[in-house]
């Protein structure tokens, strides 16, 4: 069966860059049309690689796309359309900065169908120690604004922040249920390499919770989810049934086949079984993006032909994220390689793991420590 095609598209711009953020990600707010024509021509190229294959999914993720034009994103969209074509029903994301609420209502009108928008905190000094420009009241509003635009909203909160307590996480996620939205996605702030944040750690200026608490903030984020019906679905995402899940999202973790258009993107298409897995990286600079759509017709270089291997592991990891698990047989079917099912027993006599023959899940106490376990499973 051919597997579900996605098209991510990556819009690298952002009013501000938040000291946490290692995203691939530059400072502007300006409409830069001309990374729009460059994206539209690696689109062409791409069609060439995937055939006619209706789009599951499309999302516009950064970076900060919603300082798209709704004008670029209706043209953008058009353009898949006539390219591949939509399936019905499509999911159309987009990522998107509360700062920017006042442009929902028309990018919704230009066809995305589902925003998920970065709250991350409703509390003001966490929001100032986070860097961002909206206060809580600004979060609260965006919310409202985003429910009042789109059919399907969801949006991103930030815990195990410095000082953050039970009792203050447990203040902030209940507002955040309280909204009802479909969905949430609950990241426990993690210190990437490179960053401000990592820098104000290495000097200690930064402290962030250790183990144990980030632990029991991600059991209470847990327990307070289920509670309102919000299920965990991935380690950090919450749907409210499977119709309010991502399927852009869910094309990532099932090893579905996704189109990567604009600076630093990544695409992956096949499999080894059907001749091999395409994996691609766009080049991450604006200009050098630009400049290669301009020389040599596509964003990407010469893309990579994984290993058996490498898609294997790939699946793996990508697949135990899930709490329905990894697909056994469809990875058999597209690898030929199977779990290390001597590392999948031992977890499972633990109560770590749920194994059938066709079937390997984290068990939810596992769950927070996934992609150590994951790693274990990847043959030798
Ligand atoms: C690429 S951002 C897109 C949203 C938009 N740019 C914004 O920040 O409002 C996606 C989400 O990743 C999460 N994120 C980014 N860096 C993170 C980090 N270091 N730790 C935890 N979550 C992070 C944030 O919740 C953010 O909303
Ligand atoms: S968190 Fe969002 S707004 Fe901040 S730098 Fe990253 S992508 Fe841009």
């Amino acid at each position: 069966m051919t597997p579900s095609l996605g098209l991510y598209l990556h819009w690298p711009y952002c009013a501000r860059i938040c000291p946490y953020c290692d995203f691939n990600v530059y400072k502007s707010r300006a409409s830069h049309d001309d990374l729009v024509d460059a994206i539209l021509a690696d689109m062409g190229h791409w069609r060439e690689l995937t055939g006619k294959r209706p789009l599951a999914s499309i999302h516009f993720g950064g970076g900060t796309p919603s300082l798209l034009k709704p004008a670029q994103l209706e043209h953008l969209i058009a353009r898949a359309e006539d390219l591949w074509g939509l399936e019905a029903g499509i999911e159309i994301g987009l990522e998107a900065n509360p700062d920017d609420q006042a442009a929902f209502a028309g990018l919704a009108a230009a066809g995305a169908n589902r925003l998920s928008l970065g709250v991350q905190s409703f509390d003001d000094a966490a929001l100032k120690a986070l860097g961002r420009a909206h206060d809580g009241d600004g979060a609260r509003a965006a919310i409202k604004a985003a429910q009042a635009a789109f059919p399907r909203v969801s949006f991103d909160m930030i815990y195990a922040l410095e000082g953050q307590g039970l009792d203050d996480w447990r203040g902030e996620l209940s507002e955040a249920i309280d909204y009802g939205t479909e969905h949430l996605s609950l990241y426990q702030l993690t210190i990437e390499p490179g960053t401000a944040f990592a820098k104000r750690v290495e000097r200690g200026a930064l402290i962030p919770p250790g183990e144990d608490l980030a632990a029991d903030l991600y059991a209470l984020t847990q327990e307070l989810c289920a509670k309102a019906g919000l299920e965990a679905y991935e380690i950090s995402n919450h749907a409210r049934g499977v119709s309010a899940q991502s399927v852009h999202n869910r094309l990532y973790w099932t090893g579905g086949d996704w189109i990567g258009v604009g600076p630093g993107a990544h695409g992956r298409l096949g499999s080894a079984s059907g001749g091999g897995r395409l994996a691609t990286e766009a080049r991450a600079r604006p200009e050098a993006y630009r400049a290669g759509v301009t020389e040599t017709g596509r964003g990407h270089g010469a893309p990579e032909i994984l290993s058996a291997d490498a898609e294997a592991a790939e699946r793996i990891l990508m697949g135990l994220r899930i709490t329905d698990g990894l697909d056994r047989a469809a990875l058999r079917a597209a690898t030929g390689r199977d779990i290390d099912i001597g590392a999948a027993e031992r977890y499972a006599r633990q109560g770590l793991l749920t194994l059938t023959p066709d079937r390997v899940a984290l068990t939810p106490e596992a769950r927070v420590y996934g992609d150590r376990m994951a790693n274990e499973l990847v043959p030798d």
